[in-house]
């Protein structure tokens, strides 16, 4: 029997990338700490919720280094990742949508994951990764980049 391994190869790759497509997030995460990963042990003040937190230097810097891949250097949805998943990332300047949304969806969002909202897995939760004090701070920034407010 003839095997064709150019394409079991070729099969092989393409189903690894489907199954880590999703849900495999943690892996990518850079060895290198960002500037605003809270250190171990950091106490983090309770914040109450919708504070509004100004966008600073460190916030955009956040947004590049664990949002882009997937949501686009410029919030687009266009991130280099996106194409291998089977939800496409929210494009975080169109207003039509981000005004259906209220801050505190954004930021369950981010804090919980997609599914947290009724949305995709494919949206990780940053929970555990970023303090409250810089999800408020992206869902600030997102609004930066839709130019718009929850209805
Ligand atoms: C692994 C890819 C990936 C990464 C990384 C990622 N996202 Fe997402 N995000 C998604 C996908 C996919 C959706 C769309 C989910 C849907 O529409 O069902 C989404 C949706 C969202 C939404 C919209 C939720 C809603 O109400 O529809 C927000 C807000 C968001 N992401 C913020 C962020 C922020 C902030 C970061 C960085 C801290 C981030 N995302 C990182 C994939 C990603």
């Amino acid at each position: 029997m003839i095997i064709n391994y150019k394409l079991l190869l070729t099969g092989i790759v393409y189903l690894a990338i489907l199954v880590t497509a999703c849900g495999q997030n943690e892996q990518a995460t850079p060895a290198v700490k960002p500037p605003t990963q809270q250190k171990a042990g950091e106490v983090i003040p309770q914040m109450p919720q919708l504070k509004p937190i100004q966008v600073t230097e460190d916030t955009r810097q956040t947004y590049q280094w664990y949002c882009s891949q997937c949501h686009g250097v410029k919030g687009k949805g266009d991130g280099i990742n996106a194409k291998f998943l089977t939800v496409p990332p929210r494009n975080h300047t169109k207003a039509e949508y981000l005004e259906t949304r209220t801050d505190e969806q954004l930021f369950e969002a981010i804090k919980f994951g997609g599914l947290s909202v009724g949305r995709a897995p494919c949206m990780p939760a940053w929970g555990q990764t970023l303090a409250e004090d810089t999800i408020h701070s992206l869902v600030r920034y997102i609004r930066e980049l839709c130019d718009c407010e929850a209805f």
